[in-house]
């Protein structure tokens, strides 16, 4: 028996990778030519496995040497000093002895450096942080990788959730540090707080004010998602009907998790072929397990910001002040704009040239369903 051709969850790579052509291609442009980038997009968009996937294809050409470091649960400045460091040693340099006498020579501030081993008998690095200055060693941490920028190769670091950086309060030494490495190493700030995220980098009183190119991605189209899903199929020797997978995208928009997630419960319970009756059952399946996380999302919604989501849905993001539709939900139209700036403040809603859209496709057709019962 074949094994699901479809995954959702963490990291993908291979035969599970759809699409995306183009930003790999431009990523990579970007990554070589030492550029710094700010990538931004919706929890389970898919950016880790994009700049993962264009890390390994250049890092089998030679060309660049990568570290990635994901600021989530960072809560002091000793935290981001020794994981940090811990991500660079474990990344750039090799085997174990050599990299404490390579750092104990490139470090002034000397130091002790310690070392375990888990499990598996991988490394693991920190610093004795006792009474030197903070501020000295954070500095000398982040010039480690010019260390390493030798023979054209180009260093690239990526730092996820990179709007964590702010409660740590080290954006604007971070960037006088950083603006010091110009292209010998691109740096790539990546997260999925997008109003968070413009503020840092869009706000002129901010310490990273238009220092990076903005690097926007887009929902997986439609096609790209077909030829995939049917491909995938035939692989394993089952069928999928042209119409189910148009049903998918439906409700997914193209979003990545959630059209994997359906292609998975679909293929799950596909004897031969899959068709509506499947599709129907597999929603409920889904939407059976994902409602109690919707539920606390809409309880956590004043009333305003709950009329204004339905608006939004009924009036399909556009003309949302509609005289005939602040009178029907009883708001008043300062109100709405209020519960507006909230909501795109909270990465619930978006904007596009088109007008105002809710970020997670399920909880839409979620709010859609609840507002007919
Ligand atoms: N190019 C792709 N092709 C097919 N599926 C994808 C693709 N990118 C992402 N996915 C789906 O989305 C899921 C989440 O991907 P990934 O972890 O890369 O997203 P993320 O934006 O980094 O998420 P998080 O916000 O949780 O860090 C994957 O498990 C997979 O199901
Ligand atoms: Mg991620």
């Amino acid at each position: 028996m074949p094994s699901n051709p479809f995954y959702y969850g963490g990291i993908i790579e291979d035969e599970y990778f759809c699409n995306r052509v183009e930003e790999l291609k431009d990523i990579k442009i970007d990554m070589l030519a030492g550029l710094n980038t700010l990538i931004y997009a919706p929890r389970r968009f898919g950016k880790t496995s994009l700049i993962l996937k264009a890390l390994k294809e250049l890092e089998k050409t030679d060309s660049v040497k990568y570290v990635f470091f994901d600021l989530m649960y960072l809560s002091t400045v000793e935290e981001f000093i020794n994981k940090y460091f811990n991500a660079l040693a474990k990344t750039l340099e090799e085997p174990t002895d050599k990299i404490i006498n390579f750092f104990k020579s490139i470090l002034k501030i000397r130091p002790n450096i310690n070392v375990s081993f888990d499990e598996n008998g991988n490394p693991n690095f920190s610093l004795v942080l006792g009474g030197e200055d903070i501020d000295k060693t954070f500095e000398e941490v982040l010039n480690i990788p010019l260390s390493f920028v030798k023979n054209g190769k180009k260093i690239v670091i990526v730092f996820d959730e990179f709007q964590e950086i702010t409660n740590l309060k080290l954006e604007s030494k971070l960037r006088s540090v950083l603006q010091l490495h110009s292209n010998k190493i691109a740096y790539i700030f990546m997260g999925s707080k997008k109003s968070l995220l413009h503020q840092m980098f869009l706000d002129k009183n901010r310490p990273f004010y238009k220092s990076v190119k903005h690097f926007k991605i887009k929902e997986i189209n439609a096609n790209s998602w077909k030829e995939f899903i049917l491909s995938r199929y035939a692989n394993t020797g089952k069928k999928i009907d042209g119409t189910v997978v148009d049903k998918i995208l439906t409700i997914t928009k193209g979003f990545p998790y959630y059209t994997q997630q359906f292609a998975y419960e679909i293929w799950n319970i596909t004897q031969n072929e899959a068709n509506v009756s499947l599709f129907e059952k597999a929603l409920k399946i889904i939407m059976g397990r994902e409602e109690d996380l919707f539920l606390v999302e809409y309880d956590n919604l004043t009333s305003n910001q709950k009329k204004t989501l339905k608006i939004i849905i009924e009036k399909n993001g556009q003309n949302v002040y509609d005289e005939q539709y602040l009178a029907k939900y009883k708001i008043k139209s300062g109100s709405l704009q209020i519960a507006l700036k909230n909501l795109l403040e909270r990465d619930i809603v978006d904007k596009n040239s088109e007008g105002y859209y809710l970020q997670d496709p399920l909880f839409e057709y979620w709010l859609k369903q609840m507002s007919k019962a």
